[in-house]
């Protein structure tokens, strides 16, 4: 990807290395400091061979890539993630940027996933709450309302206001959103930011924050991972296009998950029809199978995995 494509100037790209370079830095450090105090405890993956082909699921608190093209079952590896959350009790915030939340209740239904069972609170209802929920979901709507609230939040000058307004798809406005479905899942201590139990979370897709400007998703990546990461936070992380080595700032978030799992298929045109497979293309702090897998996905179980061999 050339300079040109991105639309940055050569000035506006060495000022985002810098900063870079700055989030690295802080990166690395916090979670050298949390591995190290770290024991790894699996937190189930939903899908049974993929728990089995990790050793007993992903360790918790990591930060897990999902890649793939469309089609390749990535929506529906965070239904089976979110599903075996409710199970076990954990609380789930769900950020779905790419469908309705409705329509994933919908599509969850057909692999035998009634998400209906739990409390769902969409974060931009503005119906009191009476219980605390099982599963708080941000959709593009909780987004848009999160943005307005911080703008109004910040006292500045009109003009000020207009020129730093919070849109729906900003980093910031995501954070946000995610430290508000803590407080409704009531897993904050007064005035914390971490939280005190397991929480599972979901983000499908990131790549609509960077959608216009691919350029920036490893600082997104970033800057995301450094405001969100917690031990007790285990999160699953959609990206649509798995980005080259040849952008200008090579992987985006795959260079700062914990884990990729990896989704492709045959070229349709020559196979004629659709064979999915997906691998463990990193897994920090354990063990993984690492050859490929075919994939199915099945109506009433959803995605299965199937070793090649
Ligand atoms: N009830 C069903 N039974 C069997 N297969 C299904 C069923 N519903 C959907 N699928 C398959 O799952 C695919 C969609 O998977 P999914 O939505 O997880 O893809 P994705 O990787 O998230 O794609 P995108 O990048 O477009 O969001 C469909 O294209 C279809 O082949
Ligand atoms: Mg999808």
């Amino acid at each position: 990807m050339s300079n040109k494509e991105i639309e940055l100037s050569e000035e506006e790209l060495l000022k985002i290395e810098q900063e870079l370079k700055s989030l690295e830095e802080k990166e690395k450090k916090s979670v050298t400091k949390g591995k190290l105090e770290r024991d790894v405890t699996r937190i189930s993956t939903g899908i049974p061979e993929l728990d089995r082909a990790l050793e007993g699921g992903v360790p918790k608190g990591s930060w897990i890539a999902i890649t793939g093209e469309p089609g390749t079952g990535k929506s529906i590896l965070c239904m089976h993630f979110a599903w075996a959350g409710l199970k076990a009790g954990d609380p789930v915030v769900y950020v779905t940027t790419e469908a309705e939340f409705r329509d994933i209740v919908r599509q969850a239904r057909m692999f035998g996933m009634d998400f209906e069972q739990y409390r769902i609170h969409d974060i931009s209802s503005a119906k009191e709450l009476t219980e605390t929920p099982n599963i708080v979901v941000i959709d593009i709507f909780g987004l848009l309302k999160i943005a307005r609230q911080i703008s109004e939040s910040i006292p500045t000058d009109v003009e000020t206001a207009r020129k730093r307004r919070f849109a729906a798809l900003d980093i910031q406005t995501l954070i946000a959103a995610i430290q508000e479905a803590y407080k409704i899942l009531g897993v904050l201590k007064e005035g914390g930011k971490s939280p005190m139990r397991h929480v599972r979370l979901i983000i499908d897709s990131m790549s609509a924050f960077w959608a216009d400007k691919p350029a920036m998703a490893r600082k997104y990546s970033y800057e995301l991972k450094i405001a969100a990461h917690r031990e007790n936070v285990t999160t699953y992380l959609v990206s649509q296009y798995a980005m080259t080595t040849k952008s200008t700032f090579g992987f985006g978030l795959e260079h700062i998950a914990d884990g990729v799992f990896h989704l492709w298929m045959d070229d349709v045109e020559s196979s004629k029809e659709v064979v999915r497979y997906m691998i463990i293309k990193k897994m920090r702090m354990t063990n993984h199978a690492r050859t490929a897998f075919k994939v199915e996905i099945l109506p009433g179980k959803g995605f299965t995995l199937e070793p090649l061999k």
